[in-house]
């Protein structure tokens, strides 16, 4: 009964989603992109904007998103994320933590700090593991990650550029990489970035 159920709700999403969302859903387990070979996460700290992502229910109604990213003595990376609710137009803050899953690794577990015991924590939404897929540093990185949902997988790509929008030079690296990883990046589009207040 209850696979029936399961199958039900991913024929749900499936009629929901593919439309509107393109290719963020595939069939099978999600596929392996090469995370870079190594993370320099002092070269990486710092603050960075969201540029271009791909479709995200979650996202849908944030702008002007923000990550700041700091290293730690220990080896992980402390996580600001800043956004604007486009309904509201209220800021939100949320606290999080990295933690590269090999030492000196690109690809990293993320967790929102949050008092919920961690088995929760888990769900919350952002929670996960992202990989950096590519980065020069000081202009672009490119974030991928991939959920496993029975028979589907969902997977998503974020763009982040040291400024609110990305340098022609920066902006065509990106679509170099993602083309020759076979990332499709008619999925990407734009973040508002626009009249963005400080906070
Ligand atoms: C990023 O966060 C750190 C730690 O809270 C803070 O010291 C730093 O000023 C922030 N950087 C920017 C650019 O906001």
């Amino acid at each position: 009964m209850f696979g029936g159920l399961g199958f039900v709700t991913v024929t749900l999403i499936l009629a929901c989603c593919k439309d509107i969302s393109g290719q963020s859903l595939g069939f099978g387990k999600c596929p392996s992109y090469p995370a870079m070979k190594k993370l320099d996460l002092r070269k990486f700290e710092g603050k960075w904007y969201e540029v271009e992502r791909s479709f995200y229910m979650m996202e849908m109604f944030a702008s002007c998103t923000s990550l700041n990213f700091t290293a730690t003595p220990s080896g992980t990376l402390k996580v600001i994320v800043k956004h604007i609710n486009r309904l509201s137009g209220n800021p939100s803050v949320s606290l999080g933590t990295a933690l590269p899953v090999t030492s000196g690794g690109a690809e990293l577990n993320y967790r929102g700090d949050t008092r919920l015991p961690s088995a929760v924590a888990r769900m919350m939404p952002g929670s996960g593991v992202y990989r950096v897929l590519d980065t020069d540093y000081d202009n672009y990185a490119i974030l991928w990650s991939c959920s496993n949902l029975g028979i589907m997988h969902a997977d998503l790509i974020w763009v982040l550029g040291r400024d609110r929008e990305l340098p022609v030079q920066a902006r065509a690296s990106v679509y170099n990489r993602l083309s020759e990883l076979k990332l499709d990046s008619d999925r990407l589009v734009l973040t508002r970035q626009k009249s963005c207040p400080v906070f």
